[in-house]
This record gives C-alpha cells, structure tokens and sequence, in this order.
C-alpha cells in the first residue's frame, strides 16, 4: 500500500540574519527526518520543545518550504524546496487548529465558518453550501439547530468539532495537528483527547498529531516519531516504543513515571552501582552492558531483593509511587497494591528480570 503522506529525509536551516553587534547563524532545526503515514492512520510526532516539531508540520502543511529533501502525497512527488505551490497542492494537507479557542472567527456563525473554505471554489451556489455545512455538522457529531450560533455559545470539545469539520469540507489527504490540547487544564485535556479519537475513529482521516506529551502521543496514534534535536530517534508503535526503546533517550521519554536508568559495571551477573548491585537477565549482552533500565511497574517489594531505603511515599489513590534509595542511586517503584511504608524504612527490591531493559556505553539497546 503506497502511504498517503511521505516524508524522505527533510531538512531545515534557519538563517538568522546578523546585525552590526552579532554575527547571523544558521539554526539547523531539522536534520533530515523520514516517515510515512499510511492511509486512516494517526502518526504523532513526539519531542521536548524546540526539536522542531512544529518546523516539520510547517514544512508538511506546505506553509513553510523545506531546505531539502522530498514529500509525497499519495506516492505523488510534491515540490517543497520553492514556493508558488497551487493552492490543490496546499489543500491536500490540513492544519486543523493549534489552539480551539484562536482559531474560529467568534463574529461568524458556525455555519459560515464551516462554509468559509467553500467559498474559493466560486462555483458552488448558496443552498450547496448550506447543504455541505449541514451535512458536515452531522458529520462531526453537531446538529442543525447549531447552524446560525456562535463559537462562544459551543464547548471546548463542540469547538474542537467544528474546526475538524471545516478543515473536512476541503477533503484533504492529510489532517495535521499541532500541539492542540496544550493550553487546556489537564480534565479537559483527557476529555479531549478521546473526542479527538472518536471522530478519527468515525471519519478515518489520515492524520499527523504533533505533540511534545508522551501519553497523548500514545493514546492517539498507530505509530510514533521520537524526535530530539531535529532529528528522529525512533519510530514505531506505541507499545513497541514503551516495551522495547531503542536507546536510552527514549526509554526515558517514553512511560510515567520514566524508567530507572542506571549506569555501572557488570560482575558475576549483576550491574554493580556505587553501593548496590541489580541481578541481570541471563543473556549474551553482559560484556557490552554499561546502562541497566527497569520501569518502576516492574519492581517489587519482595524478599530476597537488594536493599533500598525509602525517601519518599506518594500515594495517588490507585496507586503508590516509592522513590528510595539503591546505594547512591535513587530508584522509583509504582506498586498497585496499598501498602504501609514509612521514609527511612529499609525494603527489599525485586526486578522483574524479563523486564530489565540493557544498554551499551552509548545508549543502545543490546537485549
Ligand atoms: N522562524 C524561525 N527562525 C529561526 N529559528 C526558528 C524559527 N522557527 C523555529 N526556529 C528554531 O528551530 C528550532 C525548532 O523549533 P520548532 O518550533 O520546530 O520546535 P518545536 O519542537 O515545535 O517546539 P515546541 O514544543 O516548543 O513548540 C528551535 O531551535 C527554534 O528556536
Ligand atoms: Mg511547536
């Protein structure tokens, strides 16, 4: 199956232009990032701020031009390098909102909002549109009677919805999100969320979801792109990036709260800290191994474990986050059960040994 959207090796500098008391520079904000999206697919792109999330949607959007590299649409070659781009090609790729509460005209109906981009095309008559509008406000779960009201009258989650469907009446290939749940409280954000999945679910759109939020990476997409730096450092599924990261960067990225990373020496099939030591999985991987990783879900208070002393106890309510002390270490257990610990108390941990995760002295997954 030929993907809808593909990116092949893009490239973007920034040239900042200099003044009489600085020197320009070139920001190299992407550095040669690939991926493919394959049709009714969610890919995310996920990273911290600044590693050029947003300079690869623009350049995916074709709002902004890339410095090189090649984008295909339906295994069809789009120009990216040069502007004068025909608005076709610009429509094929859809911006749906960054911020819901920005982006919707609050002086137009809903109506003439979802109506708005209809307009380019001159020849489609008044009761068209008007027919189109309501059809898609059915569509992304709306009613008629909302035709003639305003944004302000709608809900976050309504508004989400009518920015879906007005970027859905130009029938793009490709929806994209940029960072869209970000500037909501953290309910409204998980409400959110899973109205964002439903009407994908529903619609089957092709959609890019640019986040810097790990869980929303995780919740939303078929697949993932780590990037840190402008460049990528994994793409996969949700549960393969979470089960098997492919180096320490995003073994620590992906999962909450992250996985323990510790770095030592391996004698007689144990990792050896300063003070401690953690049992390894048997395995041909012990010569290489500098960095030992365990997610805090895989530890367990049990006899016979290494000895740790208790900093901190944080009970959520469903579960108990334990941050104590392995040597010089500090080691994060998530146990599910209730449990009476004090700080200061000594315990016993026990890693799940088919759950340890090996790296090599530069980070990379050996097991
Ligand atoms: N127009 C511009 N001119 C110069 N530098 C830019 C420009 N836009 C972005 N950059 C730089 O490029 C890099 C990537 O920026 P980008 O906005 O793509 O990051 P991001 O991953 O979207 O971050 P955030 O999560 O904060 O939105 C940053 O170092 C940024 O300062
Ligand atoms: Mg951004």
């Amino acid at each position: 199956m030929t993907p809808v959207l593909e990116a092949r090796n893009l490239v973007r500098d920034y040239h900042i232009p200099g003044s009489l008391l600085r020197k320009g520079k070139i920001v190299h904000a992407v550095k040669g990032v690939s991926f493919a999206v394959d049709q009714g697919k969610t890919l995310a792109i996920v990273g911290e701020s600044g590693c050029g999330k947003s300079t690869l949607a623009r350049i995916v959007t074709m709002i902004d031009p890339a410095t090189s590299g090649e984008m295909l649409i339906d295994g069809e070659k789009v120009d990216i390098a040069k502007d004068g781009l025909t608005p076709e090609m610009r429509r094929k790729v859809q911006i749906v909102f960054q911020n819901p509460y920005g982006t919707l005209n609050p002086r137009k109906k809903i109506g003439d909002i979802l109506t708005e981009p209809l307009i380019i095309n001159t020849r489609m008559k008044a009761d068209e549109r008007r027919d189109k509008a309501m059809a898609m406000l059915k569509k992304v779960g709306l009613e008629e009677k909302h035709y003639g009201r305003y944004p302000h009258m709608f809900s976050g989650g309504q508004r989400q919805r009518v920015a879906m469907g007005r970027a859905i009446v130009r029938h793009p290939q490709v929806f994209l999100f940029d960072e869209p749940l970000s500037n909501l409280d953290a309910k409204l954000r998980v409400t959110m969320r899973a109205e964002i999945k439903e009407l994908h679910q529903r619609l089957k759109t092709t959609t890019v979801y640019v986040t810097h939020d790990q869980v929303e990476a995780m919740t939303m997409a078929d697949k993932i792109v780590v990037m840190r730096n402008g460049r990528v450092e994994q793409i996969g599924k949700p549960l393969d990036l979470f089960d098997r990261p492919a180096n320490t960067f995003v073994a620590s990225f992906i999962g909450s709260p992250a996985m323990n990373l510790f770095e030592g020496t391996i004698d007689s099939g144990r990792l050896i800290l300063d003070g401690a030591g953690l049992p390894l999985p048997a395995g041909p991987e012990h010569a290489a191994t500098k960095i030992y990783g365990i997610r805090p879900e895989h530890l367990s208070i049990r006899d016979g474990g290494v000895p740790a002393t208790i900093i901190v106890v944080e009970p959520t309510g469903s579960e108990t986050h334990v941050i104590a002390k392995l040597g010089n270490a500090d080691i994060t257990l998530l146990l599910r059960e209730r449990v009476e610990l004090q700080p200061g108390q000594v315990i016993s941990i026990a890693p799940d040994l088919s759950k340890v995760h090996l790296f090599d002295k530069d980070g990379l997954r050996l097991n």
